[in-house]
């Protein structure tokens, strides 16, 4: 997206960002919609817990095609929420919707009131460990953005995500990315190809804290190694030579030990996708969503129909990756 003339200036401190210029009303209009997407992690090595409660992440994250909508349209009064789609029963609508959080965090910034209403059409599986959640904060920043006539660059809205969820800001930028620090500090890593993935979904979620904490009941000792920069050579390797066969190989997540500790099931759904011929076969994320990658798009095809077949799973979607970052549709 374009600097907008009045953009804050890069080099200000988040917290300064509270826009002084009044809200040009020729800017604004009535509704806008945006589309978010999934994302998966190639790499998830997780480090230490740090002094606020986090982990420090080395991840190599890929946006793929499963996506969400939002529709922000100003509204008097206060922010609302409405969600549908697969899943919608799961999203609170209120208080803890991340994209609810995320048009009140804005407005407060910009200072100004926050009546809008989001309309949130679910296409990621909720607490499916592929950030929904995230995206969908992405999708309110940016439509709240345009619909109040704020001109905020891509920057600005990261900041204010990284506030909202580690992995917001990705959801924002899109594409392939190494991500450093809570996962949101982002770097843009060269990824040549298509990559075409099977993601089978899993009857309810996951609590990703939960993972986490599960993960440090599991390390004995504080892990040091393989955790920096280093540990992401035989990923970003792999997507330099655009070559889905060696990716499968290196793909790696952190949180599947203990996410199949926590649903041990997970491990016949990796062993059908492994069996069934995936390049690579892995937990997304917290889980319990779990990704196979396919050779190509025909290979997605089948691998989808036959571990749909096996009774595994609850369903199975196909993505292509990578694909944009949050950006209006309409
Ligand atoms: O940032 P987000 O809200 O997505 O994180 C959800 C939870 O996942 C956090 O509350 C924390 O328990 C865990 N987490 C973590 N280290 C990270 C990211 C998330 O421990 N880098």
């Amino acid at each position: 997206m374009a600097c907008h003339p009045r953009s804050i200036a890069r080099a200000r401190p988040p917290r300064e960002i509270a826009l002084t210029v009044p809200v040009d009303a020729a800017d604004t209009v009535d509704a806008v919609t945006v589309r978010a997407p999934a994302k998966v992690n190639l790499l998830l090595a997780v480090g230490d817990r740090r002094p606020d409660g986090y982990h420090e992440l080395t991840t190599v994250y890929q946006a793929v095609s499963l996506t969400d909508e939002v529709t922000a349209t100003a509204a008097p009064g206060e922010v609302t929420a409405t969600v549908s789609g697969e899943g919608a029963g799961d999203v609170p609508p209120g208080e803890d919707n991340l994209a609810v959080r995320a048009a009140r965090l804005l407005a407060a910034e910009a200072r100004i009131d926050a009546a809008v209403r989001l309309v949130i059409r679910k296409g990621i599986p909720v607490a499916g460990g592929m950030a929904g959640g995230s995206a969908d904060a992405a999708a309110a920043l940016v439509a709240c953005s345009e619909l109040w006539g704020l001109g905020l660059d891509r920057e600005v809205l990261a900041r204010l995500g990284a506030q909202l969820g580690s992995d917001v800001p990705f959801a924002l930028h899109g594409g392939t990315a190494l991500g450093t620090g809570r996962g949101g500090q982002l770097t843009d890593v060269l990824a040549r190809g298509d990559y075409h993935w099977v993601f089978a979904l899993a009857d309810g979620g996951l609590p990703t804290p939960g993972v986490y904490a599960e993960l440090d009941r599991l390390r004995s000792t504080p892990e040091d190694a393989s955790v920096g920069y280093d540990a992401a050579q035989p990923v970003l390797a792999a997507l330099r030579a655009g070559d889905p066969a060696a990716l499968g190989q290196v793909l790696r997540n952190d949180l599947e030990p203990p996410a199949l500790r926590l649903r041990p099931g997970l491990r016949r759904t990796l062993d059908a996708g492994r069996e069934l011929g995936a390049l690579g076969a892995r937990v997304s994320g917290s889980g319990p969503t779990c990704a196979f990658l396919a050779r190509d798009e025909t290979d997605a095809i089948r691998l989808a129909a036959a571990l749909a077949g096996t009774g595994v799973c609850r369903t199975v979607r196909r993505a292509h990756a990578p694909t944009t970052g949050a950006r209006v549709v309409g």
